[in-house]
């Protein structure tokens, strides 16, 4: 009896309560994973050109006016007294609704600013305000014009080589469809594009051509904060740094969840804490998005690292876990390579009595 017993709960057992697996859970599809027909570019009318502006930066300081050029107005923006195109220049590429005159362009022109670059605050806010999968197909046309602003540029003296685009979220698509009109335009690469949390919604499952990739500039890097929500989890960059596993990252207080808007959005706050601590965001190579997932990339032997911020070195490629602190300036330093610092390990690991001190 005690044995049909055993037989009967082991069988039910086998059948019932299976450990959880990727063949019986199945894989997310994604918030708007698929976006039929964003991949035909929108017609933009000609005459709404002259609300494609860019904003230049003129000081390091957020409130200082900002003079203002539109698509027909390049040769103007060339003369401004702020321009010199000896610097370098970054254009700075806002998301869905995005506008310079909200809190992240004006952080990122202002440190960028005071690196000494010129700085170009893109405004598509006319062709974002609309309904997402809308903005998400405006981008394709945007692109293709501010290309052309840029190859006008450079008949002005604007060298692609010292031009970096970055984009964040819906942005980090834009600068894609920038940077594939400017070569076809011009024959020439920009030399760098930035991707912050690059969006997934209309685009996840998308190719090369229809999304940023690693093969529309010199150089193309990717900071990944929400790779299953507003974010995509796959590396079309050269180098990847998958915060924290890409997932979510940290809340302000560890146990309160920084959700999708928040761990969308922190890959801007990195890079911005990244501009100004430039060698402190040590990240280590994992071989696959699964293991930067899991947060297994410590103790690799060697340890091969990379730096996110302005100083990646371009020729150490590839897929990075990066660790960070759950509060600004985020960075770890050199304890980010060692797994004892790991912010959620370190907090919850109820087998350290001092982390009862946390409750
Ligand atoms: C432009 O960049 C792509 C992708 O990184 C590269 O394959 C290509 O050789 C570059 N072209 C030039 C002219 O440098």
């Amino acid at each position: 009896m005690y044995r049909v017993c055993l037989f009967v709960m082991v069988f039910v057992c086998e059948s019932v309560c299976m450990y959880s697996s990727k063949a019986m859970e199945g894989y997310p599809a994604g918030y708007l994973a698929d976006c039929p027909g964003t991949t035909t570019p929108q017609p933009i009318p000609l005459s709404d050109l002259k609300y494609l502006t860019i904003s230049l930066q003129t000081k390091g300081n957020i409130l200082w006016p900002k003079p203002k050029y539109n698509y027909y107005q390049m040769k103007e923006l060339a003369k401004d007294p702020h321009i010199d195109f000896k610097k370098k220049t970054v254009m700075y590429v806002g998301g869905f609704l995005d506008h310079p005159q909200l809190p992240f362009a004006l952080t990122a022109g202002a440190v960028y600013k005071r690196m000494g670059y010129n700085v170009f605050l893109l405004d598509t806010n006319r062709f974002t305000t609309v309904a997402y999968p809308v903005a998400a197909s405006n981008m394709r046309t945007i692109g293709k014009h501010v290309a052309e602003m840029l190859a006008t540029l450079n008949k002005y003296g604007l060298n692609p080589q010292n031009l970096e685009l970055v984009g964040l979220s819906l942005g980090a698509h834009t600068i894609s469809f920038i940077a594939k009109n400017y070569r076809l335009q011009t024959g020439m690469n920009i030399s760098r594009l930035t991707g912050l949390d690059p969006s997934g919604p209309c685009f996840r499952n998308l190719g090369p051509e229809d999304r940023l990739d690693q093969t529309d500039a010199d150089f193309v890097d990717v900071v990944e904060t929400n790779i299953d929500g507003y974010g995509m989890a796959a590396p079309v960059g050269h180098v990847n740094f998958y915060v924290n596993g890409g997932e979510f990252q940290p809340g302000d207080f560890f146990w309160v969840p920084c959700e999708v808007i928040c761990s969308h959005i922190r890959s801007f706050t990195i890079w911005i804490a990244a501009l100004m601590n430039p060698n402190s965001f040590i990240a280590m190579k994992c071989d696959s998005v699964q293991e930067a997932r899991n947060k297994d990339c410590y103790d690799k032997n060697p340890v091969v690292t990379n730096l996110l911020g302005p100083n990646t070195d371009r020729n150490v490629q590839g897929i990075f876990y990066l660790a960070t602190q759950n509060n600004f300036p985020y960075f770890l330093g050199l304890k980010g390579l060692e797994r004892d610092y790991e912010f959620f390990d370190s907090k919850l690991n109820l087998y350290k009595k001092t982390s009862w001190l946390f409750f």
